[in-house]
Order: structure tokens, then C-alpha cells, then sequence
């Protein structure tokens, strides 16, 4: 089995880019992890970011100056801007605002942390984090789309509380989530260290969601479901073990993050939906475990809904959610291609006919039936069983996997899909 660890990252040489928001004050609690981790790390900050905290607190964790200007004649005598893009192994941005993913995603050089970003070869991350309606705009999402073809990691956002109030997508994510994303080794570096372990997902992205989603009816109801999370976990940890990187997103639950998984937390559809689209592009198989909540309340009360006297009936308009797994297995990239899909059918009686149902309607390439009314299985528990049907394989009439634990019904599922991607690409 393949173990993450933080020494993968020792050596390393990080350029830490910092842009305004108040997300900036986590960017000394990541530099100092960096340096635990052993990498050396030297910081560049916008001109807006020095407002959030100072240059001199990031020099005294990181022990190197900090560079802030383009034009420092003293600075640029010592490692001057084009020596430091050489230098660095990894550029990681933690927060980019909005401000600085336009102007990337636009090539501009017009300060220090943008030009070297334009020189530099180096792996190139970033860690958003902006107000909720900002992240959500088309502006930003067409930049979000600009730097993931140009070759950023894009790390989150998380979803949740605000600094301004709002709660959505648009939070940083925590230090150690960022860590654990870098520590994610990039295929050829794995293969190097072991070149007699190939791992069956080694180079493959797989994007996954889990648990529930929960839509508001007011600040303090919701519609939701009994999803714990667990099978999408299990998939995620199981992914990880067999050397994929892997990006996470989960509805609200009350699981540890699996080592070496990158986790986006979001909470109603709309926003699993946004999120799944985004990743899911650049992935090589998507796996749709989540129990989507298939409908939401058309309009969120502004204030808690009263009970009114000599009622006893409250009647809720609900509107239907997209289907976020269709949607993906509708994507297709530059080249005409998308990732495998892999869907889940929860059922609670014809299970076999439901599920087929929906692999064909959702045209996904596979789908795991589980009937979630057996005892001890499905919904909550540690266990499941399931039924595995894929699209082409009508004839064979699918693939019973008896009762076990989460995790080892993951493994199955996995190398199932893995060995048909090996064999035959999706369209
Ligand atoms: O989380 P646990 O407690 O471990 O429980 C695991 C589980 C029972 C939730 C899991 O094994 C499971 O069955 N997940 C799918 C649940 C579900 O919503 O099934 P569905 O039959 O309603 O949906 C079919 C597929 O469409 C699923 O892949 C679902 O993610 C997807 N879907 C559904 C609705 C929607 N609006 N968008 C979607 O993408």
C-alpha cells in the first residue's frame, strides 16, 4: 500500500505568492508547515496582501526576505525576479483573489507575484478564496476554467461561513488541507521512487462526491437525507491507496479527511453541482456517490417561518436540482473527450431495473446499485453490497459484490473501473 507522507515535500523548493484577503493571516500557519514538512520556502506578497499581515512576520517563519516589489534595486541584486521563477520547484498562491486569477488567467506581469508566475516552469497551485458571489460569478468561473487549462491546480474553494457574513463557496482552504493537496505526489515522481510498484490509478485524477446535501428552507431548516458520508470516504481513501490523486466533494458530515485527499466541503446542490462541473473536466473517472437532494425550496425565507394560528397544514414549493451526474457525463473537453462516469443507484426495492434505468437516462458508464432498506447496509452503516452494471456489458447482467466492509467494496469498484479504463477509453 502506498503511503502519503510529508517527507515527499522535503527539499522542495516553494515559492509562497500571497494576495489580498483576510484569508492571508492562515498564510504564516502554511509557510511555517511547509517548513516542518522540510521544503525551503520563500515568500512573495502583492502590495494588498501587506495590508493583512506583515512581510516581517512571514521572514521570521520562513527565515528568507520576503519580496514585495518588481522594481527593488536591492532586492533584485541579490536573487533577481527571473533567478528566483528558475528557483522555485513549486509556485503555490494561498489566498489569489479574484483580482489576481484575472489578471493570470490574462498573462499579465504587471507586479512582482504575476511575473514570476508568467516565467516560471515550475508546478503551479492555487488556493481561491473571495467572497461567495464573487467566486459564483461567470467572470470568475471562465478564469477558474482559463488556469486549469493552462496548467494550475486550482486547491478549493471551501464552502461555509464568511469573513463578510455570507455563507457559499469562496473559503480558503485550511493550511493542512493545502499541505496534504501538494503532498499528492505527481505520477512520474512515484514511479521514480518505486519503478517496480506500478499502482493501478498512479497518474489518474479521481473526483468523487459524498454525503448528503442539504438545501434551506430558512436560517435554520433544511431539507437533507441520512447519507453519512462513509462509502464516499471509503472510495476516496481506496482511490488514494491505489495511487490516484484525488479531489473530494462533500456535502456536510462528520468524517475525517482520508491522508493525501484533497477535500472541497460544499452544502446544497446548486453549489455540488458548480464544484463537480468545475473539477470533473479535468478528471480521468468522476464518481457520483452523493445523495443529491433532487429537490430544493424555490424561495429560502429570509427570517425562521412561524407557525400561523388555525393552521395545520405548512405547504413548500419545491424546485427540481440539476442532475449534477448527468450533467458531467454530458461534458465534453477541447478534444471531444470527458472521464469516466461511475454512478450510484440507492433503491429500495427492484433494484436491478431501477438501477439499469438510470445508468442509460444519466448515460453513465457504470452504476453500483445498493438497496438501501437491507439491515446493517447502505445509508449510515459500515457495511455494504452491491450489484455493479455497466453500460456495455447489457449481456453479463452485472456483478454481485456480497456484504463487507465500506472500504473493501470501494477497492472493488475501483479496480473494476480502473481496468476498464486501461482497456478502453470513454468517448
Ligand atoms: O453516505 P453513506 O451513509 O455511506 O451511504 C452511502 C449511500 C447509500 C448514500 C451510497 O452508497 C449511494 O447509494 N449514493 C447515491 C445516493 C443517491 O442519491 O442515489 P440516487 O439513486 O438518488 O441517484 C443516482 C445517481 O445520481 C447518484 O450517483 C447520485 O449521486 C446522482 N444524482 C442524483 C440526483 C441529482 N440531482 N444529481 C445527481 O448527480
Amino acid at each position: 500500500m502506498m503511503r502519503l507522507s510529508a517527507n515527499r515535500l522535503a527539499g522542495r523548493r516553494i515559492l509562497l505568492g500571497i494576495s489580498a484577503g483576510i484569508a492571508a493571516y492562515k498564510s504564516a500557519q502554511l509557510a511555517r508547515l511547509l517548513k516542518q514538512a522540510g521544503c525551503e520556502v520563500r515568500v512573495v506578497m502583492t502590495a494588498g496582501a501587506q495590508a493583512f499581515i506583515t512581510p516581517l512576520t512571514l521572514q521570521a517563519l520562513t527565515g528568507e526576505p520576503v519580496r514585495t516589489s518588481l522594481l527593488d534595486p536591492e532586492a533584485e541584486a541579490g536573487m533577481g525576479h527571473i533567478e528566483l521563477a528558475r528557483w522555485a520547484d513549486i509556485i503555490l498562491i494561498a489566498p489569489a483573489t479574484a483580482d489576481l486569477m484575472a489578471r493570470l488567467a490574462q498573462g499579465m506581469a504587471d507586479d512582482l507575484l504575476s511575473t514570476l508566475c508568467l516565467a516560471s516552469e515550475a508546478e503551479k497551485l492555487m488556493a481561491p478564496a473571495m467572497n461567495q458571489a464573487m467566486w459564483r460569478h461567470p467572470a470568475t468561473q471562465r478564469n477558474a476554467d482559463r488556469l486549469n487549462q493552462d496548467g494550475w491546480r486550482l486547491l478549493g474553494p471551501a464552502s461555509g461561513d464568511q469573513a463578510c457574513g455570507d455563507v457559499g463557496p469562496g473559503r480558503m482552504l485550511e493550511p493542512e488541507e493545502i499541505v496534504a493537496a501538494l503532498i499528492e505526489q505527481p505520477a512520474e515522481a512515484v514511479a521514480s521512487e518505486s519503478p517496480t510498484q506500478a499502482l493501478p490509478a498512479q497518474g489518474r485524477h479521481i473526483v468523487i462526491t459524498a454525503g448528503p446535501t442539504r438545501e434551506p428552507l430558512d436560517p435554520v431548516r433544511y431539507l437533507s437525507n441520512h447519507s453519512s458520508g462513509k462509502m464516499g470516504f471509503a472510495l476516496a481513501a481506496a482511490a488514494v491507496e491505489l495511487g490516484a490523486r484525488v479531489t473530494l466533494i462533500s456535502g456536510p458530515v462528520n468524517l475525517a479527511t482520508p491522508e493525501g485527499v484533497t477535500r472541497i466541503d460544499v452544502e446544497t446542490a446548486l453549489q455540488m453541482h458548480e464544484t463537480s462541473r468545475r473539477l470533473a473536466i479535468d478528471s480521468d473517472i468522476f464518481i457520483g456517490c452523493a445523495a443529491v437532494a433532487d429537490y430544493r425550496a424555490e424561495a429560502t425565507a429570509e427570517h425562521k417561518i412561524k407557525k400561523t394560528e388555525g393552521e395545520d397544514t405548512l405547504t413548500l414549493r419545491l424546485i427540481k436540482n440539476p442532475d449534477i451526474i448527468a450533467a458531467v457525463a454530458d461534458m465534453r473537453d477541447a478534444a471531444g473527450g470527458r472521464p469516466m462516469v461511475v454512478g450510484f443507484a440507492a433503491e429500495t426495492r427492484d433494484l436491478e431495473t431501477y438501477a439499469h434505468d438510470k445508468l442509460i437516462r444519466k448515460r453513465l458508464d457504470m452504476i453500483v446499485a445498493n438497496d438501501v432498506s437491507a439491515a446493517g447496509l447502505g445509508f449510515g452503516a459500515d457495511d455494504n453490497a452491491a450489484l455493479l452494471i455497466w453500460r456495455d456489458g447489457e449481456a453479463e447482467g452485472g456483478e454481485t459484490l456480497p456484504p463487507q466492509p465500506k472500504l473493501q467494496l470501494a477497492r472493488a469498484v475501483l479496480e473494476q473501473a480502473l481496468s476498464r479504463l486501461a482497456s478502453q477509453p470513454v468517448p
